[in-house]
Order: structure tokens, then C-alpha cells, then sequence
């Protein structure tokens, strides 16, 4: 797949520092490579867990701690030119279980960033779901974490991205979608016709990166996505990765009744207070799964930081199961 180009020559940003949150995760571990990949110095956060240590990469260096570690927030951010914080609770159950991290997380991370006596530039990856906060637990913790960001005393030269469903190797949430897609059937919600966005993982990373060479977009909201006008509905989608995963063959769609689905969120909702794990499918998650509306465009970013994507779905969904990737 074509790697996003770097804007701008990396000489000049030798010796900068990048913060990182979330580099763990999905998206934050292609983030820190690229990062490294254009020349950054990154400085990244994790949370220590017995028996297992963070990866030794080049040029990034480890901060042990958690969104609610002031002391190591503060180690995190001291002296960084630019903070990007991709840290977030994509499951959870209660409202809190979301707040706690999406929002008093970020106003974390971003009091530290603006208590600096040189504030960094700040990046906060939040979702299009903020659009929609009173859809779910996730979409309102997104929008508050919005919030938070904006709220510092001393302000923060900020900027927040917004984007739809993120793919790519290393994906939890739909790998297991596309998985059955390449066995030939897809299991989706029945009468789910809405329009959504898609975003591979590396073209989303490009856009933070193209950013941070940058010194534009501040104060403003970006969403972005594949480029795919009008986006997909889940047929359009089971066209191309018939094409692409089962070499031209058709997908057969498996209607699941919301009823069926509502049951099963409303049980591991139950069962997960109980039991205290964070499920996938809860009310909420239908709530966004079936929300007619998730379209976006990449217009403003593109005409404010001249960030262009690379990865068409049918290229992204070849590379998905790639071993070499
Ligand atoms: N994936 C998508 O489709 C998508 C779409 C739109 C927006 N987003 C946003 O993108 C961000 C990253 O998502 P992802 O898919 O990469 O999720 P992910 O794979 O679950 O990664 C989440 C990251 O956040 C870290 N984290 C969670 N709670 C933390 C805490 N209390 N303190 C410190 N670190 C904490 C995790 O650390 P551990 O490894 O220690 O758990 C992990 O590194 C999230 O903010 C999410 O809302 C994702």
C-alpha cells in the first residue's frame, strides 16, 4: 500500500518531540511508527502490565502511567513540540466508564499540555460519533472530551479530528466482520441502510502526521475519510470485499433482527455490570450501529492543510489479511 508522504522535509524536525497517548492501541501503534518514519523523536505513554513490557522501537521512548497520573502526564509533555492524544475507551458499559477516560482523561492530558511554559501543538483524536451525543455513552464521552480540550485556563493551540470507522490490520471492532465476509456470509443488523464513512488506519495516521509538519488547523473540527463520495452502505461494501476477499464471489448478508440484537446488548449490558467486563454490543453500540446518517468528507482538511487519502476500500480490504503486513 502507498505510504502517506511526509510534508514536509524531516530535517526540520530533528530532535522534535512528539507526545503520544493510546500508542498501545490500534490506532496509536501505526501512529508512533509513521511518527518515527517522518523523523519525529516520540515520547509515548503506557500503562505498565505484569508480565509484558511496551515495544522497543527507535526513537520512541516509554512513560509509564495512566490518564489520571498527573506526574506522569506532566513527564509526558514536558518540552514536546506537539501532543497527540489518541488515548480512549472505545468499550465500556456505564456512562462513567466512558467519561472517566474520554473526557477527564483529555482534560487531563490537555491541562498538562497548557500548563507548559512553551504550550505543544495538541491533536485530540476524537470520533464522529461526537456528532451525535446523546446516541451512546462512547458518542456523548467524545463530545465532552471535545469540550474538555477547549476549556483549558491558558488556551491550547488545538485542533480535533473526527474520524468514521477506522479498518485496517490490527482492528478489533470489524476484523471479525470482514473475517466472515471472506468466508462468505456477513452477519449485519436487519434493515441497517444507512451511509456511513470508512477510513484505513495508515491514511488516517498520514492525516495526524501531515499535521504535525504542519503549523495550520488550529480551533478547528476535521472530519475525514477514504475520499469515497457518498461513502457506503453495508451492499455497497459487501460488493467490494466480494471482489476483493472472495475472489469475485458474492457475499450473502445474514439479517440479525434488532430485537435479536437489542436482547443480546440489553444481556452482556447486565451480565457486564455484573461481571464487570466491557462488552462490544451494548444499547448504545446499536444505537450507532444503525444510525441512518455516519457521512463525512475530507473538504476542510483538505483545504486548510492540503491532507489528501491514499487507500481506496478495496486496496485496504486486499491488505487486511496480509501476513506480511
Ligand atoms: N477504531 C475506530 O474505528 C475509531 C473511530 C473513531 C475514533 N476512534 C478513536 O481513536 C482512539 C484510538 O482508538 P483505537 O481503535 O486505537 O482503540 P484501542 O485499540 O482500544 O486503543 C486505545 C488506547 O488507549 C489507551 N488507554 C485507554 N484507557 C487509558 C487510560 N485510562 N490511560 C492511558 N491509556 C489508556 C489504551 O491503552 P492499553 O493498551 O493499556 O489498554 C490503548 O493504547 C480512541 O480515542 C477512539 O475513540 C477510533
Amino acid at each position: 500500500m502507498t505510504k502517506p508522504m511526509a510534508a514536509t522535509n524531516t530535517s526540520s524536525i530533528e530532535n522534535k518531540i512528539v507526545a503520544v497517548t493510546g500508542a498501545t492501541g490500534f490506532i496509536g501503534s501505526t501512529l508512533i511508527r509513521q511518527l518515527t518514519q517522518a523523523g519525529w523523536q516520540v515520547r509515548a505513554l503506557y500503562r505498565p502490565k505484569a508480565g509484558s513490557n511496551p515495544p522497543v522501537i527507535n526513537n520512541v521512548t516509554w512513560i509509564a502511567g495512566d490518564l489520571n497520573n498527573a506526574d506522569a502526564l506532566n513527564a509526558l509533555v514536558a518540552d514536546v513540540n506537539v501532543v497527540i492524544h489518541c488515548a480512549g475507551a472505545v468499550r465500556g458499559v456505564t456512562r462513567d466508564d466512558f467519561d472517566q477516560i474520554n473526557e477527564a482523561g483529555a482534560l487531563h492530558v490537555a491541562q498538562a499540555a497548557a500548563a507548559q511554559p512553551n504550550p505543544p501543538r495538541f491533536l485530540l483524536i476524537s470520533s464522529l460519533a461526537a456528532r451525535m451525543p446523546d446516541l451512546s455513552h462512547y458518542a456523548g464521552s467524545k463530545w465532552r472530551g471535545e469540550a474538555a480540550i477547549k476549556s483549558t485556563a491558558q488556551p491550547l493551540r488545538w485542533t480535533i479530528f473526527r474520524p468514521p470507522a477506522v479498518y485496517g490490520p490490527g482492528d478489533r471492532e470489524l476484523m471479525p466482520l470482514f473475517k466472515s465476509m471472506s468466508n462468505g456470509f456477513a452477519p449485519l443488523p436487519a434493515g441497517a441502510n444507512g451511509r456511513f464513512s470508512m477510513i484505513h488506519v495508515e491514511d488516517l495516521v498520514g492525516a495526524m502526521v501531515h499535521w504535525s509538519l504542519q503549523d495550520k488547523g488550529y480551533g478547528e473540527t476535521f472530519e475525514l475519510d477514504d475520499g469515497h463520495i457518498a461513502g457506503y452502505n453495508w451492499n455497497s461494501v459487501l460488493d467490494i470485499a466480494g471482489r476483493v476477499l472472495c475472489n469475485g464471489g458474492s457475499i450473502r448478508r445474514i439479517p440479525i433482527p434488532i430485537t435479536l440484537l437489542k436482547l443480546v446488548a440489553w444481556t452482556n449490558f447486565t451480565a457486564a455490570k455484573l461481571l464487570g467486563y466491557s462488552p462490544m454490543l451494548t444499547p448504545g453500540k446499536i444505537r450507532e450501529i444503525t444510525h441512518s446518517d455516519w457521512l463525512c468528507d475530507n473538504n476542510d482538511i483538505t483545504r486548510i492543510t492540503g491532507w489528501q487519502p491514499t487507500c481506496e476500500l478495496a486496496q485496504g480490504l486486499a491488505g487486511l489479511f496480509d501476513k506480511h503486513h
